[in-house]
């Protein structure tokens, strides 16, 4: 059959069903009932608590607005994405085809990403991104209904460089998970510390999840650079940071890192964990009114003390909400949706951004060092910065 007969039959059928009241159910769905919206984060495993605080945050954005989305209620499902690249696309597929959601929220890590863009490209099924920072989804395989509320891999770490050298720092030794997560964080480090006048002497790495520090510490102290720089988020965070001072490099050679290092941690890391430098789009002590409101209001709800990965969950329900009160909850005006999510000026506790071009946080760095047991500002690193969006067609 050719593809106009096919789409002519296609039409044929769903005006005959409309005329006898048997709407498709999709078509039905998106014009009634609940909206049906789908986590697929990590609730087991290295970033479990990541997967945790994107949750909180989401429905936290949800209820401050009454708990609806463009005025019809919600029903919620969820699956536990382990963390696991290689059932990435099975899960994906799990929350479009069996649970037949709406929008999937997720993820957390890079890998797992690239299985649910390869769903949400193939489905349309609108689909927001609250933590991954994998390029690719916001660059050169982009799509309409691909939106990103936390940051490319390479954007904290694009404003890490110049700070560094500008404190002493002439050579430097990276130290990551090995993964999509941690070798674009180094693309960002590597250009920026080489563009103020650094040199990386070594890359350092170990593949995720494994938290076997100590080979590649005791490298790290044979070779005694100026500081090292990393990327480590979740549980492996803590771990490094303890294990960093065991080693005693600690007060020899300082640590910095992308400012998931010390997200959520600080507590488990201990006092290993001041000094260290770092840069983020969130800082916990960040001065403004929207954070402290938020901040009381997060501790109150869920009795915890939100971080960096609650509020990219926070804005992801902020944006989704804008973007269905625009079509008044009609999903199947999906043009609509996309236009209202392009254009949405996000009231975040980071401070106000906007999405640039390729669907990505415009947004401020901030440059902060652990003291007392929290992220204290002490400059902002990168002002305004967008991610290059590179092979991205949209808005072009
Ligand atoms: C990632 O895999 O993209 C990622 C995971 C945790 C923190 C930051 C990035």
């Amino acid at each position: 059959m050719t593809t106009r007969r096919l789409v002519l039959t296609r039409s044929a059928a769903v005006v005959g069903a409309a005329s006898t009241g048997l709407l498709l159910p999709q078509i039905a769905r998106a014009q009634s009932g609940k909206v049906r919206v789908g986590f697929m984060l990590p609730y087991t495993g290295t970033y479990a608590q990541l997967g945790v605080a994107i949750e909180n945050g989401v429905r936290m954005a949800i209820d401050e607005k009454g708990g609806k989305l463009g005025g019809r209620e919600i029903e919620w499902f969820k699956v536990d994405d382990e963390s696991e690249p290689a059932k990435g696309v099975e899960n994906a597929n799990r929350l479009v085809q069996r649970d037949k959601v709406d929008v999937i929220i997720g993820t957390v890590h890079s890998g797992v990403q690239m299985g649910i863009q390869k769903v949400a490209r193939e489905s349309g099924v609108l689909s927001i991104i609250p933590n991954a920072g994998v390029h690719a989804a916001t660059r050169a395989l982009c799509a309409p209904n691909v939106f990103r509320t936390s940051f490319t891999n390479s954007q904290p770490t694009l404003a890490l460089g110049k700070p560094m050298f500008d404190r002493g720092v002439k050579k430097a030794v990276w130290i990551t998970h090995k993964y999509a997560a941690g070798d674009e964080a180094f693309e960002g480090f590597r250009e920026s510390f080489t563009k103020a006048g650094g040199t990386v002497v070594k890359e350092l790495g170990l593949p995720f999840p494994q938290v076997e520090f100590q080979a590649l510490l005791t490298e790290i102290a044979s070779i005694k650079p100026d500081a090292v720089a990393c990327f480590f988020a979740g549980a492996a965070a803590p771990k490094f940071i303890r294990d960093y001072a065991a080693a005693g490099l600690k007060g020899k050679i300082p640590l910095y890192g992308s400012g998931f290092l010390t997200e959520g941690v600080i507590e488990a890391a201990g006092p290993a964990a001041e000094g260290i430098v770092t840069t983020m789009h969130y800082s916990d002590s960040l001065d403004i009114p929207r954070n402290k409101q938020f901040r009381l209001a997060y501790a109150k709800m869920f009795r915890l003390q939100p971080d960096v990965y609650a509020v990219q969950g926070y804005d992801a329900g902020q944006l989704l909400v804008q973007g269905l009160a625009a079509v008044k909850g009609d999903l199947g005006n999906k043009q609509a949706i996309s236009k209202a999510m392009e254009s949405a000026v996000i009231d975040s506790p980071r401070g106000k951004w906007t999405m640039s071009k390729s669907h990505n946080p415009v947004q401020d760095m901030y440059l902060r060092v652990v003291e007392k047991g929290e992220n204290k500002v002490i400059g902002v690193a990168a002002k305004a910065l967008a991610d290059s969006g590179a092979g991205c067609k949209m808005g072009a």
